[in-house]
């Protein structure tokens, strides 16, 4: 069954980043920028993103990025659960070619869908979650950043555990 996002969208958003990163990245869905330019997390969350990222040492090009949904959901509404289910596949697809050693899971959207959990990001956060076998850490969406400033410092500490996890499993 093909995705009614197909027909209200410009680009479908794959991905972008290393082929071969060991960290793979995944959002929620592209929003106007994204749809526009067919890249994820290019508008004001992915630069919020890339500071993100650059705080643990990373640039962009060391890690994976994509999004749980490859069609923008008009308005940037929240992904409906049909939509999760039928662009799954290509997730399902994008992890088995990449082969990350580890998910940052950025937001509720992919936090759920990814771990089929319900649970809120208090819950979620600060502890290693096990995506088919890929250690997974869940943190705040950067857009949420933007609104909320004051849970940059709790983004820092999960980006800084997800950076000491990495650094253990390197041997560095
Ligand atoms: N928000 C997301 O979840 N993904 C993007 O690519 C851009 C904004």
């Amino acid at each position: 069954m093909k995705c009614p996002l197909g027909a209200t969208r410009t680009s479908f958003v794959f991905g972008s980043g290393n082929p071969n990163a060991d960290i793979m990245v995944i959002g929620e869905a592209p929003g106007a920028d994204e749809d526009a330019q067919g890249l994820p997390f290019v508008g004001r969350a992915g630069q919020l993103l890339t500071k993100i990222l650059e705080s643990i040492e990373l640039q962009r090009d060391d890690v994976y990025i994509c999004n749980i949904l490859k069609c923008r959901p008009p308005n940037n509404r929240k992904p409906l659960v049909g939509e999760t289910d039928s662009c799954e596949p290509y997730l399902w697809k994008q992890i088995e070619l990449i082969k990350p050693k580890f998910i940052l899971a950025l937001g509720l959207t992919a936090a759920h869908t990814l771990l089929k959990s319900g649970e809120t990001m208090t819950a979620l956060r600060g502890t290693v979650h096990n995506y088919q076998g890929i250690p997974t850490l869940v943190t705040y969406h950067p857009a949420a950043l933007l609104r909320n400033p004051e849970w940059k410092k709790l983004v820092w500490e999960d980006v800084k555990f997800l950076r000491s996890l990495y650094q253990e499993a390197k041997g560095s």
